[in-house]
């Protein structure tokens, strides 16, 4: 690459960590991680259970405070920030946030999830006219998400395969610059996992995704970047024909295999 390729390469991260450490009690959950998202990637963190994946995630999303090192979003540090300030930025992570209420209908799940994004002052919901538009809102995120047909249905009778769907919905009414996806395809089988992986796709149109993802062909098909963690290190980082190849990364999963 040319100096002013990797140099507007550069600028065009929309998430970079630098050092980024964390410690539980003298154990290095996460040691001196650099990670670099590129903006409109679909980035995957993958690596043996314990790696720290999960860590990387709360930290990014301040659930956890990092012990050392620093992250910035958007060349803005929001190391020290607050979780509702970090989604606010655009910074959001499913299944988290996005926990469905399992006695509420679809739609209204997504209702709720639209009138998070706008505020909560009381009076402004008194009007009918805004609590149409949220309607109408809604209705088109859950058909952006091919949900269209569960519109009224209660929640917890939505298959289980198609929640996912649901939670990607709620998720994008808050209308997220970088997604955090935790194993999205966790306890599916083959059509549904096929169906996450298209839906992600879809979605990645317009944003940048981070996902922890187990499924390597998930990983293959889908993502542009991997990185690959180990005891809360990077041991590798690059595209998945490269990383699939390199031999630390294949002895770290067959490791675990074994
Ligand atoms: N709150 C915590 N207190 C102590 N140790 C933790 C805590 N959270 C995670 N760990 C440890 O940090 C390591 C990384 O965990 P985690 O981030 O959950 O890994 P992964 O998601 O890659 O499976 C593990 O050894 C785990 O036991
Ligand atoms: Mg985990």
């Amino acid at each position: 690459m040319s100096n002013t390729a990797s140099q507007s390469a550069k600028s065009d991260f929309i998430l970079q960590t630098v050092g980024l450490t964390k410690e539980f009690k003298g154990f290095a959950a996460v040691q001196d991680v650099n990670l670099n998202v590129q903006r409109g990637h679909i980035h995957a963190l993958i690596g043996p259970n314990g790696a720290g994946k999960t860590t990387v995630f709360n930290l990014l999303t301040k659930f956890l405070q990092p012990t050392r090192g620093t992250i910035t979003f958007n060349g803005i540090d929001i190391s020290r920030e607050e979780p509702a300030q970090i989604a606010r930025r655009g910074v959001i992570r499913s299944f988290q946030i996005s926990a469905t209420f399992p006695h509420l209908t679809v739609l209204e799940n997504v209702r709720v999830a639209l009138q998070r994004k706008v505020g909560n002052s009381f009076h402004f919901w008194k009007s009918e006219k805004t609590l149409n538009s949220l309607n109408d809102r809604a209705v088109e995120l859950l058909e952006s998400v091919d949900l269209g047909e569960y519109v009224n249905t209660v929640t917890a009778e939505m298959p289980y395969g198609r929640k996912r769907a649901l939670e990607i919905a709620t998720t994008l009414a808050l209308d997220p610059e970088l997604m955090l996806l935790d194993e999205p395809t966790q306890g599916m089988g083959h059509e549904d996992v096929d169906r996450v992986a298209e839906l992600i796709r879809k979605v990645s149109k317009s944003r940048t995704i981070l996902m922890v993802e187990h499924n390597l062909s998930v990983v293959e098909t889908l993502c542009d970047r991997i990185t690959v963690l180990q005891r809360g290190q990077i041991l590798a980082e690059g595209p998945y024909a490269v990383v699939s190849k390199d031999p630390r990364v294949l002895e770290a999963y067959v490791g675990v295999e074994a």
